[in-house]
């Protein structure tokens, strides 16, 4: 038996049960993603009318789609008929989707327009009413959009809160005052909480242990420098070296600022990556390397290969990540210990431009983003029983 939810986070420990029980992985999706902001895709994913991406929504396989107008649209990849996902592509540009088991046929935009012999279905069927389900709200921020399942609830900008100006900041070290991105994405899946995955974004006290033997005498020094802080900001953690200042053209390893927006974004130097939670004990995550529009070749150059060398498939940085998710959540399966210790810096911590503010390799920013999932976790009174 574990603890009701409301017991399962302290001060400075989380209990283990938030990375290891289905039960509370069900509540997550439930009340954490289905109503909150959720990162679906860059603008640059998707330029032409037509251009599509699917993706999930927590446990909702959505297709976001460029309408003719330039609208983005975001369907439910379930046919209305029995319930297949009607495009499996991960990318593409189509006016229609056709749903290969029975060739019911939608427009881009969700509307069924083509279903094979309808008579059948008699006088109450309507076309009109069985169109691809559309989400509840849309939104998007300097090229970020995202989706919610939930009509109701804080806007986009109200969700983003002060982390947006960090965002404003990353967007605008392009000249051209945008992101693109370089073709294709990186994906990856490791057996282990989702959860690992934002902690460890912004959490530059694993760096000089886990990733020793990648970290160059250099970078090593300027990081026991010991400058910047960590921030939890409305719900989501902030590493920041640069006093709010504009991020490095090139991204370089002593400047800049890592942002794991909650529930399933990370933007970290040359990167976005997004968080897909499969199950209590898997995760995937894919990434995408974003260009600076109107920089010189050379700095997005630059930027692609500082991705390659540090997180790409074997980077320096990002196997020994992966490889500490796994470990971690194997050692989570004993119960002989009942929590993990987010203590570094509690009695430190200090109030910033109105935000909670630690030293560099402290766990303000985890702190934050639990205080965060508690709230989401508990705004239903059914979710305050305890179960056998
Ligand atoms: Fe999609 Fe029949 S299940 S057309
Ligand atoms: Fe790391």
């Amino acid at each position: 038996m574990r603890p009701a939810i409301d017991q399962l986070i302290r001060p400075g420990a989380v209990h283990r049960s938030v990375y290891t029980d289905q039960d509370i992985f069900d509540l997550e999706m439930q009340h954490i993603f289905d109503t909150t902001w959720v990162f679906l895709a860059h603008e640059a994913e998707i330029p032409q009318p037509g251009d599509y991406k699917t993706t999930l929504l927590g446990r909702h396989p959505v297709i976001v789609s460029r309408q003719p107008d330039g609208q983005v649209a975001v369907l439910i990849n379930r046919c209305r008929h029995r319930g297949p996902t009607v495009c499996e592509n991960e990318t593409g540009n189509s006016k229609y989707f056709r749903c290969p088991y029975h060739f019911w046929t939608y427009r881009s935009s969700g509307d069924l327009i083509g279903v094979p012999s309808p008579e059948a279905y008699g006088s109450t069927f309507k076309k009109e009413e069985m169109g691809l389900q559309r989400i509840a709200r849309v939104d998007q921020y300097q090229g970020f959009i995202f989706g919610s399942m939930s009509a109701g609830g804080p806007s986009l900008r109200e969700h983003l809160g002060g982390v947006a100006r960090f965002l404003d900041a990353y967007v605008g070290a392009a000249p051209g005052g945008k992101l693109a991105l370089f073709e294709g994405s990186q994906k990856c899946a490791y057996n282990g909480n989702w959860k690992f995955q934002l902690e460890n974004g912004v959490d530059p006290y694993h760096v000089g242990a886990l990733h020793i033997s990648a970290v160059t005498p250099k970078a090593m020094e300027i990081y026991q420098q010991g400058g910047g802080c960590v921030i939890a900001m409305d719900g989501h953690g902030v590493t920041d070296h640069t006093d709010y200042g504009p991020m490095p053209l090139d991204a370089s390893l002593s400047g800049g600022f890592n942002l794991v927006i909650f529930p399933n974004l990370i933007v970290l130097r040359s990167q976005i990556r997004t968080i897909r939670p499969v199950a209590a004990n898997r995760t995937e995550i894919h990434t995408r390397v974003v260009k600076l529009e109107g920089a010189p070749e050379d700095i997005n150059l630059r930027r692609m290969r500082d991705q390659e060398f540090e997180f790409g498939a074997a980077g320096t940085f990002f196997t020994d990540d992966l490889e500490i998710f796994e470990r971690t959540q194997y050692g989570l399966q004993s119960s002989a210990v009942e929590w993990l210790t987010f203590s570094r810096g509690l009695e430190t911590d200090k109030v910033k431009d109105g935000y909670v503010t630690g030293g560099i390799t402290d766990e303000t920013q985890h702190r934050g983003m639990y205080r965060n999932w508690l709230r989401m976790m508990t705004a239903g009174s059914a979710l305050q029983e305890p179960h056998a």
